[in-house]
């Protein structure tokens, strides 16, 4: 496996593999790796004759400073777990903030209408971040296939988006979330839970599922009610949103539609550190 920093030499090592007509699979990640990731690494390698997993945590998308200095980092240890799994062609992209920013990014997207709810409107700018991010990385391996998991799911619609909108030959692949034995997504930011608090966080996945299976007894309003409130008694658990939305428009629903993709998406503070989940209806 390489280990590449600068844009100039992974591009001079990927831009011959291409030309012969290689695969390049991207795994983008901010690092602090998890099964979730390797998930995507697995698939990624079963799929392309060539993988690249990007280790940056990109301070563009994160709307709030302490977010990003509190975000895990372990480089190393992602390093070397990444050692182990990848292949001799396969390379980790870790580059500094000035390679993939040389400049202030002032680039601003539009989604659509995609990043009007949810994580749009509680974030505000943190998709713009994420798609300067993605499109640069994009730019400079310009992979075959990309991948991305489904627990991010309004951030997945996005980037499908910007892709189309911005004519970006890739395909992007969605990866299903992968969770804890007791239900829990798996996220990097899950090690900054205390015990206690990885105990109750068991409860946002439990609540997910009753929901689902209360889908032909209850009112849509009944649904989002119950799962707001259940969370809501827990301790230091506070719910951002629980929206019921479309799949294509993530437009929040206030009945149940038929024949038609319908995903539960929520956002809870547990203490200091937020956690996202999702769960598909229909
Ligand atoms: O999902 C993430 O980890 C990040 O948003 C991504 C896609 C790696 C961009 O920084």
């Amino acid at each position: 496996m390489h280990l590449f920093t600068d844009n100039r030499s992974i591009g001079e090592y990927l831009l011959p593999l291409l030309a012969e007509g290689k695969t390049v699979g991207l795994v983008p990640t901010m690092g602090a790796l998890h099964r979730g990731h390797l998930s995507l690494v697995n698939r990624a390698l079963s799929e392309n004759d060539v993988v690249v997993v990007s280790i940056f945590v990109n301070p563009t998308q994160f709307n709030d400073p302490n977010d990003f200095r509190r975000y895990p980092r372990n480089p190393e240890q992602d390093i070397s777990i990444l050692q182990d799994r990848m292949r001799g062609e396969d390379a980790v992209f870790h580059p500094p903030v000035e390679e993939i920013y040389p400049e202030p990014d002032t680039r601003t997207f539009d989604f659509g209408g995609l990043d009007r709810f949810m994580e749009g409107a509680y974030r505000p700018g943190h998709f713009n971040g994420v798609a300067q991010v993605v499109t640069r990385l994009f730019e400079i391996l310009n992979p075959t296939r990309a991948y991305f998991g489904e627990k991010d799911f309004q951030q997945l619609a996005i980037i499908r988006h910007i892709t189309k909108d911005l004519n970006i030959p890739v395909e992007i692949v969605a990866c299903p979330i992968v969770r804890e034995p007791d239900g829990l997504a798996m996220s990097s930011r899950n090690v900054l839970l205390t015990p206690d608090e990885r105990k109750t966080a068991a409860s946002i996945s439990r609540a997910l599922s009753r929901a689902r299976a209360m889908r032909h007894k209850a009112t849509l309003t009944e649904v989002k009610q119950w799962v707001t409130e259940q969370l809501s008694q827990l301790p230091d658990m506070e719910v951002e949103y629980f929206e019921i939305v479309d799949d294509r428009t993530l437009v929040p629903l206030s009945r149940w539609q038929k024949n038609k993709g319908t995903v539960g998406c929520i956002a809870v503070k547990l203490g200091k550190v937020r956690l996202i989940d999702n769960i598909r209806f229909s």
